[in-house]
């Protein structure tokens, strides 16, 4: 999908009241402090230009599932503190979404001036796509801003719902993913490589198949290795395995070699005795895996493969870790990928929740060359789908 949508710049926000839908589904500790707030400082740039423009502006994000129901610990209350931090400047804050108090707010805004709107998931409205539910959120505003990437994905009364009843543009952050993400997949300096990894086939069937199409490398790691070892006859222990998905990895196998793609699997693991952070564990050939065993990470042979081939590479796109990386013990193979991205010059993509936590952790996302702040939304992306909040914003 390419973006040729309007956005922010093309249309005029001077004195106007401007609905900006943000993604801070930020995660909080259980003093509903935030942990990680990237994803508040991705939503700026967009913020700042409007205020700078004199827009009055009014924020609204959804945190957490709800599930219709107002709940404290899903309030985005920390959201409104962390960004008057960062904006420098008070946010005032709405104690509800919809509703005569909200609205008076909303009409009393100065031009410069921001406030945000409790979580839209209060309102099961809000993930039906009520139009009724969406049509009271455009009465608060005379224009819409998408900013939200992270839930691009959903179509819901606060990403599509609502551009049936205002001028729909998009923000700088949707901006740079579609751009960065869809640019580098439909235009790759090549040898364009992909990284898949992940527990479950499933879940990534549809991108390891559009990839197909379009890279000269595809790595596949993690848990999904287990299952495309077992559709080769090999012998995988107590590893993760999707019986119902031996058919399919073998056709991507297959498929693969019709299609000239270098398809690399793990040739070494480290395997387990249980599923634990301290358990004994060795490093085995992949066609030597104990029935009693289960595999936990990428092996040291396996790792020196993947990085000369990375180290070839132009490109890389990554999405889903390569073993149990949440365990110390087995975090040696996600590590190693995210560091020979950092050293190398190599247009680098980083999408899914998993990996970006790795690379985050280690500190490296500044020497990626995008680190997506969108999940579910980066990888639907990475299939080749629209996404219906993008779709729903006005052409060009
Ligand atoms: C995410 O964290 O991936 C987005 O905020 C979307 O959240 P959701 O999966 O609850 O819709």
């Amino acid at each position: 999908m390419s973006l040729n949508k309007k956005t922010i710049e093309d249309v005029d926000i001077t004195g106007k009241k401007v609905f900006v839908r943000c993604d801070f589904n930020v995660p909080l500790d259980k003093d509903l402090n935030i942990t990680d707030d990237t994803r508040i400082i991705k939503a700026l740039p967009t913020i700042k230009y409007l205020l700078k423009n004199n827009a009055k502006v009014i924020l609204a994000s959804h945190l957490g599932r709800p599930k219709g129901e107002k709940k404290e610990e899903f309030s985005l209350k920390p959201v409104a503190k962390r960004l008057s931090e960062l904006l420098d400047m008070p946010v005032q804050m709405a104690d509800d979404v919809i509703g005569d108090k909200v609205s008076n707010m909303a009409n009393k805004l100065d031009d410069g001036q921001v406030m945000l709107l409790e979580n839209v998931r209060f309102y099961k409205e809000e993930t039906d796509n009520d139009p009724e539910f969406a049509k009271k959120l455009a009465n608060l505003a005379d224009l819409y801003v998408n900013d939200a990437f992270g839930t691009a994905h959903r179509a819901h009364a606060s990403t599509e719902g609502i551009t049936h009843y205002l001028p729909a543009v998009c923000g700088y952050l949707i901006q740079n993913e579609i751009e960065k993400i869809d640019g580098v997949i439909s235009n790759p300096q090549r040898p364009f490589t992909a990284i898949i990894g992940g527990k479950k086939v499933s879940s990534k069937i549809a991108v390891l198949i559009n990839l197909l199409d379009k890279v000269d490398n595809l790595i596949i790691g993690g848990g999904m290795a287990f299952t495309f070892f077992k559709s080769m006859g090999y012998e995988i222990g107590e590893s993760i395995c999707e019986e119902d998905k031996l058919d399919i990895a073998k056709e991507i196998l297959d498929k693969a070699k019709e299609k000239n793609v270098n398809l690399l699997l793990p040739i070494d693991n480290v395997v387990a005795v249980s599923f634990d952070e301290n358990t004994e564990y060795k490093i085995v050939d992949s066609d030597k895996i104990p029935k009693d065993m289960m595999g936990m990470d990428i092996g040291p042979k396996t790792v020196e493969n993947f990085k000369n081939v990375i180290r070839e590479s132009k490109t890389v796109i990554w999405n889903g870790p390569m073993g149990v990386f949440e365990f110390s013990n087995f975090a040696k193979g996600t590590n190693a990928i995210a560091e020979i991205l950092a050293e190398n010059d190599v247009v680098s993509i980083i999408g899914g929740g998993d990996s970006v936590a790795a690379v985050s952790q280690l500190g490296l996302a500044d020497k990626m060359t995008h680190v997506s702040t969108g999940g579910g939304a980066s990888l639907e992306l990475m299939e080749g789908k629209e996404l219906p909040g993008i779709v729903a914003l006005e052409d060009k």
